[in-house]
């Protein structure tokens, strides 16, 4: 078992199914290779960075056997990777939905309706945010583990309030009665 995981919150949710389990294969050996060689010997920790974008692609979070990973390849303490996922919200250490989306909650946004838009989306995809939080659990994933939303800050489309991602996918002006329309369109 990990040192880091009394510390870190990688429990396994209903979107753990949509993702392969993070594993040292020969393309993410050659991936951290690539990495260290952009930066120079003084300055190999910079590869923190890509390497955990790498691995939340193709596995979905950061669990607490790839920040030791991590860490071992860079040569740093764990505790550094883990403060590097705990400190950007991009990072997750559970696994989202395979339909993840995130909704701003920022001024615009909040006086736009995305505090409404918001509860459409759980309560037309029976996601139970009720044990959410910013820091620890952000991310709520539904029963069937299609679809998990998170509140984001900022998306800067201030003036396209409210407005939401979904995976990659930019929506601007949501209002709520649009979120069945959202939700469909990726079932
Ligand atoms: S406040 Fe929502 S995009 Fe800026």
């Amino acid at each position: 078992m990990s040192s880091l995981d009394q510390n870190i919150a990688s429990e396994e949710t209903p979107g753990t199914k949509n993702f392969a389990p993070f594993a040292i294969t020969p393309a993410l050996e050659a991936e951290a290779t690539k990495r260290l060689a952009q930066f120079p010997d003084q300055q190999k920790r910079s590869a923190v960075l890509p390497l955990l974008h790498y691995i939340q692609h193709h596995h979905g979070f950061i669990s607490a056997a790839a920040i030791d990973w991590v860490a071992a390849t860079i040569g740093i303490e764990p505790i550094k990777v883990l403060e590097v996922v705990t400190f950007y919200p991009g990072f997750r250490q559970s696994a989202p939905g395979k339909f993840h989306i995130r909704v701003c909650r920022t001024l615009s946004c909040a006086m736009g309706g995305s505090y409404e838009l918001m509860e459409k989306l759980c309560e037309l995809s029976g996601i139970d945010r009720s044990h959410a939080d910013s820091h620890h659990h952000p991310v709520s994933v539904s029963p069937c583990g299609n679809f998990s939303v998170e509140f984001a800050e900022c998306l800067a489309s201030c003036g396209s309030a409210p407005v939401c991602m979904v995976n990659d996918d930019f929506y601007e002006g949501v209002i709520p009665e649009q979120a069945e329309a959202l939700l469909k369109k990726y079932s």
